[in-house]
């Protein structure tokens, strides 16, 4: 107990004689900048003189369920969205994070495969940032509100920064290596005057890069959609929506009742199945989390997408193999392969796979549904987007 008191007392003697030698050390707190500053910023960028804040608040629905956002730091944030808009991050300064994550499309791309760098394709679509409520896994909490989830089709990465990581030092993506990252940046002054407002000081770190655009990617919260009005008014999915139409009700309850088992029923929060086999071939090329896992049990099992803004997010499925929610619909309805590790929730009474022979009234209804979970406000809140000068 003393040893632990003497020891608290020591360091925080030292954190204290530290922080009075750092002569850049500035109160992280103040959330505008000073004229030198902002001179600075304002060559290369369009940041407004009193940063931004990134709260957002939830949906009622979402709220009333104990859905929280996390909490976001918006200088960070602030930072993280300069580094996410910045081909400076890449070794050949070709692309940036919004090369294949566009806000318009709700943060994925309109290709089946995003070109990275030196023109190489990457191997699989890229997947939207359009989150809701924990978007950021919470492996540290598994009993925390909606469960978790994990990054990439085949969910190998754990947290945003994690997968940052991953992205970054990845061959076709980015290319870039952390530690050389590190020293590229130090000599940018916005870099400076951003990181300095973020953490007290300028020095950039690979954690810092890491955290400040997991903070970025974690404020894009997205819960503002006809769906989610009709949710607020009535509080169950499974009751008619007074602002549908009669199609998009149908099609709500079809929905609810054939594909909620697995893409979660509040089209927010992982309460579904996290990751599955949907029958798309009998033989899979890529073979998703069977990758990770070499038993052939998890081979074509890939992550159950979110659902939301799913209208903007197309070419569908982990090779984008659908350019449209028909054609996606088509596959549910007549489509589906009995690949040996098809999910149970898609065979019928006797083991094969199901089909679902949808009307076409039943089609339309479908897809019609699949349009009220778009956030337009979402789409276009200037907090997300490119804050470079042209
Ligand atoms: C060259 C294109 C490209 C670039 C650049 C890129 N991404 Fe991605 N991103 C993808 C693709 C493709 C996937 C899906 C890959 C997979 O699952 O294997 C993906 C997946 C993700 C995911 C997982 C989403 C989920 O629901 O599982 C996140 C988060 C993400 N990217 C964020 C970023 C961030 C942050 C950056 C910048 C540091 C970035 N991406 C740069 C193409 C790109
Ligand atoms: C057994 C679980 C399961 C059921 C039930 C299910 N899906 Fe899926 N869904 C998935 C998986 C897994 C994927 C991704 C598969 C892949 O890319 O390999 C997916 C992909 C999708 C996509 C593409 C999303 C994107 O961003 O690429 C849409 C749209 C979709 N499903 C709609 C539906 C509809 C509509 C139904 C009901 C008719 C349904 N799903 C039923 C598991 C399921």
């Amino acid at each position: 107990m003393k040893f632990t008191l003497t020891k608290t007392l020591t360091l925080l003697l030292c954190a204290f004689v530290l922080s009075a030698c750092l002569k850049d050390e500035v109160d992280v707190s103040i959330s505008h900048y000073t004229k030198e500053e902002l001179q600075t910023l304002s060559q290369y960028l369009d940041l407004p003189e009193f940063r931004d804040r990134y709260r957002v608040d939830l949906a009622d629905h979402l709220k009333n369920r104990g859905a929280v956002t996390p909490a976001i730091n918006d200088a960070k944030a602030t930072l993280g969205r300069v580094l996410f808009y910045d081909t400076k991050l890449s070794l050949t300064e070709e692309t940036s994070c919004a090369s294949c994550h566009d806000q318009r499309l709700a943060f994925s791309d309109d290709k089946a495969f995003s070109e990275g760098i030196n023109g190489q394709l990457t191997k699989r679509n890229s997947l939207p940032l359009a989150a809701t409520a924990n978007f950021s896994s919470s492996y540290d909490d598994p009993s925390s509100f909606g469960g978790t989830v994990g990054f990439f089709w085949d969910e190998r990465a754990r947290t945003i920064s994690g997968q940052s990581e991953l992205t970054i030092q990845d061959d076709i993506e980015m290319g870039m290596d952390l530690d050389d990252l590190t020293v590229r940046l130090a000599d940018v002054d916005y870099y400076e005057v951003l990181f300095r407002r973020a953490y007290g000081d300028e020095a950039v770190t690979k954690d810092r890069i890491l955290t400040a655009i997991e903070e970025f990617v974690n404020a894009f919260v997205s819960t503002n959609s006809p769906f989610d009005e009709g949710m607020n008014m009535v509080g169950l999915q499974d009751q008619d929506f007074p602002n549908f139409t009669d199609q998009e009700n149908f099609g709500k309850a079809l929905f609810m009742e054939n594909c909620a088992s697995c893409h979660p029923s509040d089209m927010s929060t992982p309460i579904g199945r996290n990751v599955a086999n949907n029958g798309l071939d009998l033989v899979y090329e890529d073979k998703g989390m069977g990758d990770i896992f070499p038993d052939g049990a998890f081979n074509g099992v890939f992550k159950v997408p979110f659902l939301r803004n799913v209208e903007l997010t197309g070419p569908y499925m982990h090779d984008g193999r659908f350019e449209t929610l028909e054609e996606v619909i088509e596959h549910y309805s007549t489509g589906i392969q009995n690949h040996e590790n098809l999910a149970d929730e898609l065979r019928d009474a006797n083991g094969n796979a199901r089909q679902f022979n949808f009307s076409q009234e039943e089609k339309a209804a479908l897809v019609a549904f699949l349009k009220t979970v778009t956030d337009d406000s979402f789409a276009e809140d200037v907090r997300y987007s490119d804050p470079f000068k042209k």
